[in-house]
């Protein structure tokens, strides 16, 4: 069996880098059209665009702040331009800026916020719209699928990260209320929530001293590699799926079944 995204347009925030740059080349490579979405490293999004069409694949590369209500319109705008519609979102931009509470400015505070949690919001609003206005494109059993990117962090506690846990605990909640929502238009929302995937994100967590303690939390024995969440993204947004909706599924090597609890408690 073959996961097909065959002439489908997929949109991936923070496709320029980590497991969104990932998602565009796995998408790509199955079929899609892929729009590259980036806010500050054009030449990074730029970069995957070059590989995927090296590939024989189409995709797009476009500036957004995913927190500028603005700049989400026009990059939906030049989606809509450049490929004519869209089939799949995948919510993935985020950022860390940790500090201790007593540390954290408000600026951390809301910057994390902004990003993750505001940004999705504005990605999936302006992606239902056009679903709803195009119906079905033929091309796919649903309506169209919204993947949020959430994290371990949207049910593990963690200290010194405040905002940015909040802003994925938020992000469950928000994709099965749009999931509840939005259901019965055949659009399916669904989550994904990767645990230590090593990628720009967590440099320092995952590499020397401290990737041989994060070994620790995580019961399979090794850090993740974006491909693990590319080919779960990829059967996600797939017909193979099209059953799943509100559905958050974990690829974190078993990190979220609170591995402390082996032989303690
Ligand atoms: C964070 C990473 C962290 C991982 C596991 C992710 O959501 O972005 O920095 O290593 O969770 O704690």
């Amino acid at each position: 069996m073959q996961i097909s995204l065959n002439d489908q347009v997929a949109l991936v925030t923070g496709g320029d880098s980590g497991i969104g740059r990932a998602i565009c080349i796995a998408y790509a490579a199955a079929g899609a059209k892929v729009v590259v979405n980036y806010n500050s490293s054009q030449d990074k999004a730029d970069e995957v665009v070059r590989q995927i069409k090296e590939a024989g694949g189409q995709a797009l590369a476009v500036q957004c702040n995913v927190s500028s209500e603005d700049d989400v319109e026009r990059l939906f705008a030049q989606t809509d331009q450049a490929f004519g519609g869209l089939d799949i979102l995948v919510a993935n931009a985020g950022m860390q800026k940790d500090a201790r509470i007593a540390d954290m400015s408000l600026d951390e505070w809301k910057a994390v916020l902004d990003v993750n949690l505001t940004g999705q919001f504005l990605c999936a609003r302006a992606a239902v719209k056009r679903f709803r206005r195009q119906g079905n494109r033929g091309r796919m059993r649903a309506n169209g699928v919204i993947l949020c990117m959430s994290s371990v962090h949207e049910t593990i506690p963690w200290a010194g990260h405040v905002n940015y846990a909040a802003s994925k605990g938020g992000i469950g909640m928000f994709m099965r209320s749009l999931a509840q929502e939005v259901a019965q238009e055949r659009i399916r929302v669904n989550g994904i929530a990767p645990g230590a995937i090593r990628t720009p994100i967590n440099e320092d967590a995952t590499e020397g001293e401290a990737g041989k303690k994060l070994l620790e939390l995580i019961p399979y024995g090794r850090i993740g590699e974006v491909d693990d969440v590319a080919s779960l993204a990829l059967f996600m947004a797939s017909d193979l799926a099209d059953y799943m909706t509100g559905a958050t599924v974990y690829v974190d090597g078993g990190m979220a079944l609170y591995p402390g609890f082996e032989d303690n408690g």
